[in-house]
């Protein structure tokens, strides 16, 4: 599974930003989002094999949260484990899960899912799900990495200056540093250069003429992207104050 992704909730111009993903990374999707045909006329539209592009949905079938209760909640997930078994769908995860949904998998006898999709930026970085999630070889996939755009924390502008980067490379850039996998939304052109994984400058280099050369996406590491600076991210934590979302992992 790819590190880096593009997610589509609420984007309007979805075959032009997927295609643009592909060039350095992979596609998300999800039902209820209603453009899964334009992620589809991309993939067409951009030549790649199907085996080299990533999509959640088909690729990764995620649970989008934990509110139907216990009972339904493992019902679901075990229906889901069956159509993995039958090659329906490749693989099965969950999103919005705290520790408790977690454990109730667990308990029930059932293998771990292969992804937590949880809120996740320096303002509210869940650590303990995280912490939770790498101990059980659970992918913790980072949402709203961007933040949702917000632009109004200083420090964030401060780095993103001094490193001659975006704001929102940033924090995709953070994401990765914490081992989690992330998928920022963004319309074109802003999504060719997110999809650099934060890296200043890399997005120059890369052709649109050779899509299949970007399509696995890889880590770099940066010596200016120490412990040090990742830390001064780290205290912007606010705990549940941070979220912008729902961010529904405490649900009964
Ligand atoms: N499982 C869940 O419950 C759940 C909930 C929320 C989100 N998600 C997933 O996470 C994905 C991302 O979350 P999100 O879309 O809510 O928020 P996000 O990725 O944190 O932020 C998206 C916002 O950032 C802006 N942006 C992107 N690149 C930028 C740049 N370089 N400079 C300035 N602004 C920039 C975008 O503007 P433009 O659109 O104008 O480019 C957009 O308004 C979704 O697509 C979805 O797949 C999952």
């Amino acid at each position: 599974m790819p590190v880096l992704g593009l997610g589509v909730y609420q984007n309007y111009d979805t075959e032009l930003c997927v295609l643009d993903a592909f060039r350095a990374g992979s596609s998300t999707t999800a039902q209820a989002y209603r453009n899964e045909a334009d992620v589809g006329f991309a993939v067409a539209e951009s030549g790649l094999a199907r085996e080299d592009v990533f999509i959640s949905y088909v690729d990764l079938f995620l649970i989008h949260n934990p509110h139907s209760g216990k009972g339904l909640r493992l019902e679901n997930y075990s229906a889901l484990l069956e159509r993995r078994d039958a090659g329906d769908i490749r693989s099965v995860g969950v999103s919005n899960y705290g520790i408790k949904h977690l454990e109730e998998i667990c308990e029930a006898g059932l293998e771990a899912p292969a992804v937590n999709q949880i809120e996740l930026h320096p303002l509210c970085p869940q650590r303990p799900i995280v912490a939770y999630c790498k101990q059980h070889n659970i992918v913790v996939q980072a949402y709203t990495p961007l933040i949702r755009g917000r632009r109004d924390e200083p420090v964030l502008r401060q780095i993103a200056d001094k490193h001659g980067m975006d704001i929102a490379q940033v924090l995709v850039r953070w994401s990765l540093q914490k081992g989690c996998g992330s998928p920022p939304r963004a319309c074109a052109p802003k999504c060719a250069r997110l999809t650099t994984q934060g890296n200043p400058g890399s997005h120059r280099s890369q052709s649109r003429r050779r899509p299949r050369a970007y399509a696995r996406t890889r880590r770099s590491s940066s010596s200016r992207w120490t412990t040090r600076i990742c830390g001064v991210l780290d205290a912007l934590d606010r705990g549940a104050q941070g979220a912008v979302t729902w961010n529904a992992v405490d649900a009964d």
